[in-house]
């Protein structure tokens, strides 16, 4: 069930499920909280799941202004604070990661563990800071169904778009949910993200590394820089799947997620 709190008039949505653990989940670019569903269902029982739109995405609102990873991750400390949780694990794909990595550098404190999958510690190049501006453009013009044909091919294995046709267009319709104005701010907050390569070594948490082998947006070598960075990480590499692994191939990852979450968890005395 939805629910949801307004900070300074902006509605930010999320839902919880499950007891014990707190785990947020933090979607990417151009998707919503949707994209966890396989999660929410698989790992309910182990956990206390949150589940975040950013604004801009899914039932948050999507204001015209400005928006940056700092102000996603104040956003998701105030769901935490509002939900009274002191600390969560918290699980960010891609951009989500990128929101991650800022809630490390502001709010660590509040961050119980990492798990960072299918993202990247790197600033934009100057060339993906011209694609960004582009995309923005085709946007503004064209709609979230632009955004939904340039971003397909990239964030879904070959395979998956072979044999998981529902899944392409449960992919294509959560983009073309979007509106105009969250597609563009998540473009200029991505643009503008610091470079987060030398908070790695400073990270102190216990931290899970997932990338999908065929990512095309963030792929394996980005990964392995983290993990080899970040003191004590462990990298997971789920095949047959591009940057999406937990829609497109959700049993290992949640069968890797939920071994980390266990590990986390305070042992439950035998009966
Ligand atoms: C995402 O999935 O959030 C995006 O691919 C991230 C990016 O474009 O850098």
């Amino acid at each position: 069930m939805t629910q949801s709190l307004v900070l300074d008039g902006v509605r930010i949505a999320f839902e919880t499920r499950g007891a014990g653990l707190p785990v947020v989940f933090l979607h990417g670019f151009p998707l919503n909280r949707r994209m966890w569903d396989p999660q929410l269902t698989a790992l309910s029982s182990q956990a206390h799941l949150i589940a975040v739109d950013l604004r801009g995405h899914g039932e948050s609102d999507a204001p015209l202004w400005r928006y940056t990873m700092d102000r996603f991750g104040d956003d998701v400390v105030a769901v935490l604070d509002h939900l009274r949780v002191a600390q969560a694990v918290v699980v960010g794909l891609s951009m989500g990661g990128y929101v991650a990595l800022s809630m490390m550098r502001r709010h660590a404190d509040r961050v119980r563990a990492l798990v960072l999958t299918d993202t990247k510690a790197q600033a934009d190049t100057e060339q993906g800071r011209v694609g960004r501006f582009q995309m923005a453009q085709a946007a503004h013009r064209n709609g979230a169904g632009a955004v939904a044909d340039a971003m397909l091919p990239k964030l879904l294995a070959p395979e998956t778009h072979r044999e998981q046709p529902t899944l392409v267009r449960h992919v294509r319709s959560m983009i073309e949910g979007m509106a105009v104005s969250g597609i563009a701010g998540d473009l200029m907050a991505m643009a503008d993200r610091p470079d987060s390569v030398p908070l790695l070594s400073t990270i102190r948490c216990p931290t899970l590394v997932i990338v999908g082998e065929s990512d095309q947006a963030t792929p394996v070598p980005d990964a392995q820089l983290m993990a080899d960075t970040i003191p004590g990480a462990q990298l997971a590499i789920i095949p047959r799947a591009g940057h999406l692994p937990n829609l497109e191939t959700p049993q290992p990852f949640n069968d890797r997620l939920g071994r980390f979450l266990a590990d986390l968890s305070p042992s439950t005395p035998q009966s």
